[in-house]
């Protein structure tokens, strides 16, 4: 039935539109237009072999068949997943809310002050529990936090301390096995050497610049790390704590006893475990330190009015002004995932977070009794809410899972129990029949959990927690849900309108493809349970992963990286591995084309390679000579080129393959930068091309929504020569055969968004796939040829095309009119628009990316919108008083907010918003004016006490 293919819901336009855009392009068919545009050299000969598209209704079944197949039992392993309760309210009103979850990341803030608060809401939690006044609004996990904060402290080293070549941190040993090997992978690669002791017995070298600790460590012992943290300043080291969010509650701050930085996961905040992600990390540190922490920071500023406004801080865009010095490569993070930790500690307020906490500790407590009861040695008195006992963990384990328990088991004779928000009586009876069972006892049963505090009182926490209003103000459904559509209403999302941005690839994230995302059977999923309770996860992986290989033309795929960046740092730390492989140890030059994305040489540096910049020419494209003459210059240490492709400039290159074999014949591996393959997919490959890895932006091209900043899964494909080197992991087995060690926490990094990516391939098919990047590709030449006359393009191909996107040229704006590109794109809120990419990968451009999913309707809606903007910074140049400028202009304004009946502007109220006829019917306010950055980063405040107090 045709209209239940999924390909019809998912491509905006059928084929009337597509004949009225190929008309406007002046080609006579599809295929026309992909050979002008796609090189015949590289296009694929024959179709992508996968099977043909499911119906909607058949994936929607299919899916939860898989969901079947996921049965985990009750599950005490902790290790940084636990138990939780989502309330249903932030369920429904968040996380299936497409308003939420189809955000970009808050780049424009005028039209995002709802994800801002949001993520202010989430820094306050952070900071208020750390006890430490910045934090960023997520990383990507715990681990890869922990080995964020290890290079934060660094490159915070005093310059003696750099000239002693000090490069020694301290691991106390006590540490989740994958956060220990996270710090392995990253440290070393830029020198540093990791010594791992117990930090009571530990003796300084005198090398040290920092330490990590685990707070509560992973055995469930709280330990009093006051002396040792001051020990440690003492010799000009940094402390980082890696913290437990829930216990923080209960437990003195971090900061308290002395940790410079604290790390952790949210995901106990109301995060299903999802087999691994995604959740967001989290990060604080001390006022000093704010320049040098990676990720982003939300910040309180003012806007043109004078009223409060939020906006991202500080180092917002900085991989793209320092590159490879930037302070790390993290750009997507987890920001949908850190609104509904925040919003968890909104609802509950800090009595209801003191009780989810001392649920779960006392529960850890009543267990801890029947088992000494029973005679079993307890490791430590004093604990959250994870015990380790001593005991046989081969007959434990077979007698727990007989009683429908996962429990974790380090080592042969001992056993974790971690309890969480929803452990209940019963459950502890059944831990305790467990160890009676082995003990060959009588099993005890308690009658009653007794809710207190049972650890030293040395370790309370006397200091309050969330002081905020926020905290206080919403914790029934109704006031909830007011606040949470309070701040949507505030925000542009997909729900409003398209958005536009080049290299973003923001498209439909389909209702069909998200739906199993609510269901239990894949958010209750641990992800170190033995896999035969997760077969329909690791059906689901298989299957991506095998998709994915055909789609990229590789031997293999890694899900295991959570970000594009992630990816490219993977990528990179395999090839290196490879060369290592060879004895090649010192190839270690990345040769990386000028127009690259500023994660490319972040990444590289992360993974201890020398940055080599290669020219582009005229055309926006590589200058092969300039890259022949680089790559013949440095073959003895090539490590590799990273291309993207199409490239940023969104040109097909016709010398791609030229490209590649220049590399080759150096010595290099190339790596193949996919955040475009949206233009690619089923048309040529990156393997097909001659690639040697490549990472894909799931949640660009296949469908992943980007939720305001994240979740992102970046895995990488490889050529079979690569295989052997796939990341592996300290608990679960996989990677290849020499895989290099962990780049995520999760083996499989963010396994639970994955379903939207298989799902979205399984249901587009060979066939589908391709159609979604032709159309791709006749949207953006049709809004090329649309805007002849009125906007130049900065570079098209060969033969005159553009790839899926296109650079809009609005460089003559500011000498010409007066205006910047960025007052084009607040204008464009007035109309009801989120700008595209501004002023990357070239200066004072927007970079327009249509996409397939977006209706000719909405395509020429857009068009117009920036015709008139042309039009009204030419009526208005040489005024003062400026309509593009003074954008964009709130409800409040334009009600005469400048006093009785005030509008003093040369322009009128209706002009100002509502500048088009269709503006009415779909008439966006935004909340606030036209933000001062420079005052925000000058001033900054970034938790979020009342507003008022600010100013
Ligand atoms: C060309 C390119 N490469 C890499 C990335 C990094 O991906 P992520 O943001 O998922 O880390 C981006 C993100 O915008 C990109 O556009």
């Amino acid at each position: 039935m045709a209209q239940d293919q999924f390909v019809n819901r998912h491509i905006g336009n059928g084929p009337e539109e597509v004949a009225q855009m190929l008309a406007t392009i002046g080609v006579k068919s599809v295929a026309e237009l992909i050979d002008q545009v796609v090189p015949p050299q590289i296009q694929l000969p024959g179709p992508l072999d996968l099977p043909e598209g499911m119906s909607e209704s058949d994936f929607a079944a299919h899916i939860r068949a898989l969901g079947a197949k996921n049965k985990p039992l009750r599950t005490l392993i902790g290790m940084g997943y636990y138990g939780t309760a989502t309330p249903a309210a932030i369920v429904r009103n968040i996380f299936e809310n497409p308003a939420w979850y189809t955000s970009y990341t808050p780049y424009q803030a005028e039209i995002s002050q709802g994800r801002l608060e949001a993520l202010l809401n989430f820094q306050t939690v952070v900071s208020s529990l750390t006890g430490l006044p910045v934090s960023n609004c997520s990383l990507l996990d715990e681990a890869t936090a922990a080995a964020e904060a290890m290079i934060m402290m660094f490159n915070l080293r005093s310059r003696e301390a750099q000239k002693e070549g000090r490069n020694v941190l301290f691991v106390d040993e006590n540490i989740f096995p994958q956060t220990l090997d996270l710090l392995l992978t990253r440290s070393e690669p830029l020198g540093i050497e990791l010594a791992v002791d117990a930090y009571g017995e530990y003796e300084f070298s005198g090398r040290e610049f920092g330490a990590i600790l685990q707070y509560p460590g992973a055995n469930g012992h709280i330990a009093d790390y006051s002396a040792f943290a001051a020990v440690c300043h003492e010799k000009g080291m940094l402390v980082t704590a890696v913290a437990d969010i829930l216990s923080l509650v209960l437990l003195k701050a971090p900061a308290e006893w002395g940790a410079d930085i604290a790390v952790g996961s949210t995901q106990r905040f109301g995060i299903p475990m999802g087999f691994g992600g995604p959740h967001a990390g989290y990060m604080a540190t001390k006022d000093a330190y704010k320049r040098n922490m990676p990720g982003r920071i939300i910040g309180v500023s003012v806007d043109r009015l004078g009223n409060p406004a939020l906006r991202m801080a500080l180092q917002m865009r900085e991989q793209h002004i320092k590159r490879e010095r930037a302070t790390s490569n993290i750009c997507t993070a987890q920001a949908l995932l850190a609104t509904m930790a925040g919003m968890f500690a909104v609802y509950h307020g800090p009595e209801g977070l003191k009780r989810i906490a001392i649920h779960a500790h006392a529960h850890a407590h009543a267990a801890a009794q029947l088992i000494r009861g029973l005679d079993y040695e307890l490791v430590s008195e004093n604990y959250f809410d994870t015990i380790e006992v001593v005991a046989d963990a081969e007959k434990i384990e077979a007698i727990a899972v007989k009683k429908g328990l996962n429990l974790f088991y380090p080592t042969n004779d001992t056993v974790h129990i971690s309890f969480d928000e929803v452990s209940t009586l019963a459950e502890v009876n059944t831990v305790a029949a467990v160890f009676a069972e082995a003990a060959e006892k009588e099993a005890p049963a308690a009658t009653e959990v007794p809710e207190d505090l049972y650890f030293d009182g040395a370790f309370v926490r006397t200091s309050e927690i969330l002081t905020e209003k926020v905290f206080h103000k919403y914790h029934n459904e109704t006031d909830l849900m007011r606040y949470i559509k309070k701040l949507e209403r505030r925000d542009i999302s997909l729900a409003n309108s398209m958005i536009s941005l080049g290299s973003c690839t923001m498209k439909l994230n389909s209702a069909v493809s998200m739906m199993p995302l609510s269901l239990a059977e894949w958010g209750n999923v641990h992800p170190f349970v033995p896999l035969d309770q997760a077969e329909g996860y690791m059906e689901m992986i298989r299957g991506l992963e095998r998709d994915l290989a055909v789609i990229t033309g590789f031997d293999a795929v890694s899900m295991q990286p959570n970000s594009g960046a992630a990816g490219e740092y993977t990528g990179l730390m395999v090839i290196r591995a490879y060369h290592h492989s060879r004895g090649d140890y010192h190839r270690n030059i990345a040769l990386i084309p000028a127009s690259a994305h500023g994660t490319n040489p972040a990444s590289a540096a992360m993974a201890g390679m020398k940055v080599v910049v290669v020219a582009t020419d005229a055309n926006g494209n590589v200058d092969v000579d300039d890259l022949r003459k680089k790559a013949e210059e440095n073959a003895a240490n090539l490590s590799c080129l990273m291309i993207t492709y199409p490239s940023t400039h969104g040109i097909f290159e016709s010398k791609i393959k030229e490209i590649m074999e220049i590399v080759h014949r150096n010595g290099g591996q190339v790596y193949f930068d996919g955040a475009n393959m949206n233009a690619l997919v089923g048309l040529s490959s990156p393997g097909y091309i001659g690639a040697d890895v490549c990472h894909l932006n799931l949640h660009k091209t296949f469908a992943i929504p980007h939720g305001g900043g994240g979740p992102g899964v970046g895995p990488i494909g490889v050529a079979k020569h690569l295989t052997p080197f796939l990341p592996s992991h300290p608990i679960v087995k996989t990677g290849g055969t020499e895989g290099i060690t962990a780049v995520s926490a999760a083996p499989w990094g963010s396994a639970m968004v994955q379903m939207i990516s298989y799902g979205y391939i399984k249901m587009l098919g060979a066939s589908g796939l391709r159609r979604a990047s032709e159309m791709a590709i006749v949207a953006a030449n049709y809004m090329a040829c649309a805007l002849k006359g009125h906007y130049g393009i900065v570079y098209t191909g060969e033969t005159g095309r553009v790839g899926h996107e296109m650079i809009v040229d609005c460089r003559n704006f500011r000498a010409d009119y007066g205006v910047e590109t960025g007052d084009i794109a607040r204008r464009l809120m007035d109309y009801g628009f989120h700008a595209p990419t501004l002023s990357f990968p070239v200066h004072d451009t927007l970079m327009v990316e249509p996409t397939e999913s977006e209706p000719k309707a909405e395509l020429d809606r857009f068009l117009e919108t920036l015709i008139a903007i042309k039009a009204e910074c030419v009526a208005s140049v040489g005024q003062e008083d400026h309509i593009v400028r003074n954008a964009p202009h709130t409800a409040y304004e334009c009600c005469g907010a400048d006093g009785e009946g005030g509008w003093n502007h040369p322009y009128s109220r209706m002009q100002a918003a509502f500048p088009l006829p269709w503006v009415v019917e779909n008439k966006f306010w935004p909340y606030v004016s036209k933000i001062d950055a420079g005052y925000g980063d000058r001033n900054l405040v970034c938790t979020c006490d009342p507003l008022e107090s600010y100013l």
